[in-house]
């Protein structure tokens, strides 16, 4: 009997096709996880799951007994239980390497249109309000020669700073777990710490994973600090932001606008108030959608899938402690 392979939300589900000779693949798209019986009765049978933020917990993991592969089609993985995964003998692999110049554009891209209001100036243009030349009431402020502060300065936020460096004259600091030299050294990036890069940065964009230590990392003492000229941007998952206290910090005009491509939880509902300010600039989770980068990385998912399944290391393994506990060999 062949074994079955879970997809879950993965677009690009053809780039599959070539194992259906050894598999059997089952497709499922916006589905609730936890209560699909489908789903479920797939899950018991599945030695591998291939697919974009499915939550791997505990709960999960325990109607699925035959598991030995997540392949994650994303860089993070907040969503996948590790240690659980781990002591189960189950891998974890995500899709580093082919999206971070496409999220940096995309951040970049929320950081312009917030800084010169572009959504809220579209609409403008579109509900005919352009009548006469513009007034200060349109105005929007510069971002060349700006200071762009970092909160994690891992590939994606290091593309940032290089955009921020190179293509707008930037001064460039940058808050990180360690120190990253290379950054320094080309995009004379300064590390400072958390409180300080708050005070002095006109852009505050945040790019950390979410971990234990990052989740809420920006709350209500974190806004007070920044300038009320500041933009805070979030590229990087929802729960780094206590959105409440965001959402104060903006009535209060505690700072001048965000941009947010996540949320703390997602898809975010129409109603949600962080939606309702005109210098909120929101976007889907939008970082590397992309037609060619999401293929990439579905095609990278696919191989880490078949490489985990067949007993080979897959290149990106993200809880390696699982090969020395079961002795896979692989
Ligand atoms: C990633 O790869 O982590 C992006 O945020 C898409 O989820």
């Amino acid at each position: 009997m062949k074994r079955k392979i879970l997809a879950y939300n993965f677009e690009f589900s053809e780039t599959l096709n070539r194992l259906r000779n050894t598999y059997d693949v089952e497709i499922f798209e916006g589905i609730n996880p936890k209560t699909d019986p489908t789903f479920l009765q797939a899950l018991s049978k599945a030695a591998g799951i291939v697919g974009l933020a499915l939550p791997v917990d505990k709960e999960l993991l325990d109607r699925a007994p035959k598991l030995k592969i997540v392949s994650n089609n994303s860089t993070g993985f907040n969503n996948l239980s590790l240690e659980e995964m781990t002591k189960r003998g189950v891998m974890g692999t995500n899709t580093p390497g082919v999206l971070e110049d496409t999220t940096a554009d995309a951040i970049f891209g929320i950081l312009l249109a917030s800084a010169r209001r572009i959504p809220e100036l579209d609409q403008f243009v579109k509900t005919g309000n352009w009548k006469q030349h513009l007034t200060r009431k349109e105005y929007a402020i510069d971002v060349h020669h700006k200071t762009l502060g970092i909160i994690g300065m891992g590939k994606i936020g290091s593309l940032i700073a290089k955009r921020g460096h190179f293509g707008f004259d930037m001064d460039i600091l940058y808050h990180n777990r360690t120190r990253n030299l290379q950054v320094e050294e080309k995009y004379n990036a300064v590390y400072c710490s958390l409180d300080s890069l708050l005070m002095e940065s006109d852009f505050v964009c945040l790019m950390t994973p979410l971990t234990p230590e990052t989740e809420n990392i920006m709350g209500e003492r974190e806004f007070k600090l920044m300038k009320k000229s500041a933009i805070f941007v979030n590229g990087s998952r929802g729960k780094t932001v206590d959105e409440k206290a965001l959402i104060e910090a903006i009535r209060d005009k505690e700072i001048y606008g965000a941009a947010l491509d996540v949320f703390q939880n997602e898809p975010v509902t129409a109603d949600h108030p962080l939606l309702q300010f005109s210098n909120v600039v929101t976007t889907p989770h939008i970082g590397s959608s992309t037609h060619e980068t999401e293929l990439k990385m579905a095609k990278l998912a696919v191989e880490n899938l078949e490489a985990g399944l067949s007993g080979k290391r897959p290149k990106n393994l993200i809880n390696p402690e699982v090969l020395n506990k079961f002795n896979k060999g692989v």
